[in-house]
């Protein structure tokens, strides 16, 4: 593999061939192609992007660089859910469980926290045993006793996405349209669901900045499934704040957890969460449109057999719910830093990227490929935007380690750099901005 004129097809803006790009791929995952060229090659495509051929021919050799899954007829209809990433998004915590007590299998492989967003797989492993590495018989299984499923990209599953998407992470070579299109559709393929439901993330804690460029991902994702014949609907979500009250790993599966219980219920999460059930129970036949999805999806969730549903689901992949309470408890040694309102006033804006990279600063996510991270590290929003907040109110209270090498007050700031208060009604966007069903 000559990858030096591999990456200097690209620097130039000339299209790889099919075969190029498999053979590149080949070539990364065996370990041939080092990862300065990796890289290399991910910059110039940040510069010079990837044709529809090309997206569909890396996502071919991203699903061909390891095992797929398929699943019995007799477990029809499957669905696999995947968001492009926000902060905050707790959405597959609630969702899995969710849609399987409606009686749709969700057999879901999902990623770790990608720049100054989360992952579902991170926020999982700080459940006390949560294990996401699971045989193909255990899946299987698990599917048919529970009904849902969440795994991690294992060596032999798209082991190429796992490599390039860490990389991606570490050398700021995310938010090309293309990278994320064949990351995110390659291992919904590999995981095998005859329907795709994407959550795509717009607004600035998203890496689409605007309804415009979500909806280019959106056109794209749907091309490069049709062309592995899947079906694949996208709802196009606001990230302009935090979903949800809060960020961090063990304190999103907190708040997932009340709300699963019934306990508390941000409205913007559930919004979400049954719209994209709604559109998932439509693609695979079982309601006819998107509003009586929707009654479905909530008549479940009153019905207490969603909670019911989440708790075999934790304890079918060897989670202790009693061991993440203790998890919970040890949240007393870190310290606490509270932002107040200093006058009274309005939540105009939380800024969700500036929320994301101070949890991600804090030990909530990677600054480098592979580094452990803290599971009970975050931030909690109090007041989202359109709170009304007297002086002295709290905002949000952010939790950091003792080693933190930061001040309190240097934490503090930073929390404040993203609230900003005004006088005026605030009037947040609608969450749920556009419904692209499968065609
Ligand atoms: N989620 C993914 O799985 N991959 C990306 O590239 C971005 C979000």
């Amino acid at each position: 593999m000559d990858a030096a004129g591999f990456i200097r097809r690209k620097r130039a803006g000339d299209a790889h061939t099919e075969g190029a790009l498999r053979d590149f791929v080949v070539a990364a995952v065996a370990g041939t192609v080092p990862e300065y060229q990796l890289t290399a090659w991910l910059m110039a495509v940040m510069f010079n992007g990837l044709s529809v051929e090309e997206t569909v021919a890396l996502t071919r050799a991203f699903v061909y660089s390891g095992r797929r899954l398929s699943w019995p007829a007799e477990l029809e209809p499957t669905v696999d859910k995947h968001s492009t990433g926000g902060v905050g998004d707790k959405v597959s915590l609630l969702l899995l469980p969710w849609l399987a007590a409606t009686g749709v299998r969700m057999p879901k492989m999902s990623g770790r926290g990608l720049g100054h967003t989360g992952g579902t797989i991170d926020k999982l492993e700080s459940i006390p045993g949560f294990r996401v590495n699971l045989e193909e018989r255990e899946l299987l299984a698990q599917l048919r006793d529970v009904g849902c499923a969440d795994i991690a990209q294992s060596t032999d599953l798209v082991p190429a996405d796992k490599l390039f998407y860490a990389l991606r992470d570490a050398t700021d070579t995310v938010e090309r349209v293309e990278l994320i299109v064949a990351s995110v559709v390659s291992k919904k393929i590999a995981a095998g669901a005859s329907c795709i439901v994407l959550d795509v993330k717009c607004g600035a804690g998203a890496f689409f900045p605007d309804i415009d460029a979500a909806r280019a991902f959106a056109v794209l994702a749907r091309k490069v499934a049709a062309a592995f014949d899947r079906r694949c609907s996208c709802v196009i979500s606001a990230m302009d704040e935090p979903l949800g009250w809060a960020v961090g790993n063990a304190l999103e599966v907190q708040e997932a957890l009340q709300a699963l219980r019934g306990i508390a219920f941000p409205a913007d999460l559930i919004e979400v969460c049954a719209t994209l059930g709604a559109v998932a129970l439509v693609d695979c036949g079982m309601e006819a449109d998107v509003h009586s999805g929707r009654q479905v999806m909530l008549k479940a969730f009153e019905s207490g057999a969603v909670w019911e549903r989440a708790q075999r689901w934790i304890a079918a992949q060897g989670g202790s719910l009693s061991g993440f309470a203790e998890r919970l408890e040890t949240l007393r040694d870190y310290r606490r830093i509270e932002l107040w309102a200093e006058s009274q006033g309005v939540v105009q804006r939380v800024e969700p990227r500036l929320i994301g990279e101070l949890v991600r600063s804090l030990g909530g996510g990677r600054l480098r490929a592979g580094a452990t991270i803290d599971p009970l590290v975050g931030v909690v929003c109090h007041a989202k935007v359109d709170a009304a907040c007297n002086a002295g109110d709290l905002l949000a209270t952010a939790y950091a380690s003792a080693g933190d090498s930061r001040s309190d007050s240097e934490i503090r700031n930073a929390l404040a750099a993203a609230y900003s208060l005004g006088s005026e009604k605030a009037d947040p966007a609608a969450v749920v901005l556009e419904v692209l069903q499968a065609g």
